[in-house]
């Protein structure tokens, strides 16, 4: 196969109008605060307990059809010795792996940031696909101020993301472009939707730029919400303001848009979705990569206790069965009682 064609299975493997992404690639100090937040010490055992039992979730791949991990658990393998990525193919689950290696200030902006992790990237992603990964993930982060992002950022970070999916590409390597807008902050709904849609703007000429496919790519963008310290919107609300930026912002050619979660609550994530998903006339999928929303619940339920896994399983399902329905426009409320 050529690596078109190899891309192109990839998407075709993990874009099917029913199932979604489980993002679990949570760096080695945010892993710490969420085991934290349920009194665990983040080891590495702890870790890979945790991420083979979430990989091992019966029936998952009925939902998802992608996971991000983290560089560390490629290489670790579940109880019975099996490599996790091996798990999560035998699962029909895509692995993939997230490539950035994190942010700092971007200087000569105060205020915005910048991901770093460009350096030897082709070498990187060569080794990450012969441990059975074929997509890749990468985050920039845009803070909301009155005076953020500002140009110079958005220009630098738009700049980052088309290199690294330009390299991804040329590797035979997904690429998942994230340009995350925080919600911290009191901004309101219509300036989450200017600072998306010029982020998204700037993404996608750098894209082109740098002559990405965008047939062979999946934006992992954030949802068009209030600020964190506002009042929350209802999710007919955020789908009606994310849907109209998504449209001015985002060329109809991208099979895929799978959003994060950045922060909203589980079941205002999947209601979310599922609003977007019941406006009519999307050129794109509309799923989810969601990290802190599928896996919350779990976490509670596991609380670092082998015995809990059971339940944690059951949490982690419920969630990703809940978000298929909001992929399809069929969730409601009353579905967050059944057990
Ligand atoms: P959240 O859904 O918790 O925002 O995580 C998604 C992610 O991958 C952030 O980079």
């Amino acid at each position: 196969m050529n690596i078109s064609d190899e891309l192109q299975a990839t998407i075709g493997d993990m874009v099917d109008g029913r199932r979604g992404i489980l993002a679990a690639d949570e760096s080695s100090g945010t892993i710490a605060k969420r085991f934290a937040s349920v009194g665990v010490e983040s080891t590495e055992e702890h870790r890979r307990f945790y991420r083979s039992m979430l990989l091992g979730t019966e029936g998952l791949g009925d939902y998802v059809s992608g996971v991000i991990l983290f560089e560390e658990t490629l290489g670790q393998k579940d109880d019975r010795g099996r490599p996790l990525p091996e798990v999560a193919w035998g699962q029909g689950i895509v692995p993939g792996i997230k490539v950035d290696k994190g942010k700092g200030p971007l200087p000569g902006a105060p205020g915005d940031m910048i991901t770093f992790g460009l350096d030897g990237l082709e070498e990187r992603l060569q080794g990450y696909r012969e441990q059975g990964a074929r997509f890749a993930k990468w985050r920039e982060v845009y803070p909301v101020s009155p005076c953020n992002p500002t140009q110079l950022g958005l220009a630098a970070n738009a700049e980052m993301l088309a290199r690294y999916a330009a390299v991804c590409q040329s590797c035979g390597m997904v690429p998942i472009v994230e340009p995350e807008v925080l919600m911290d902050g009191d901004h309101s709904i219509e300036r989450s939707a200017e600072v998306n849609e010029v982020v998204w703007h700037e993404v996608f000429h750098a894209l082109h730029r740098h002559g990405v496919v965008l047939e062979l790519m999946i934006l992992k963008p954030s949802m068009v919400t209030p600020g964190k310290e506002c009042a929350k919107a209802p999710p007919e609300q955020v789908a009606e303001y994310t849907m109209r930026s998504l449209r001015r912002g985002v060329p109809a050619a991208v099979p895929s848009i799978n959003f994060l979660s950045g922060g909203q609550g589980p079941e205002e994530a999947t209601a979310n979705l599922n609003a977007l998903n019941q406006l009519w006339h999307a050129p794109w999928q509309l799923s989810f990569s969601y990290g802190r929303a599928l896996q919350e619940p779990a976490l509670k339920a596991w609380e670092g206790k082998s015995g809990n896994a059971g339940r944690a399983r059951a949490a982690l399902h419920k969630r990703a069965r809940l978000n298929h329905l909001a992929m399809l426009g069929e969730y409601e409320e009353s579905m967050e009682k059944e057990s």
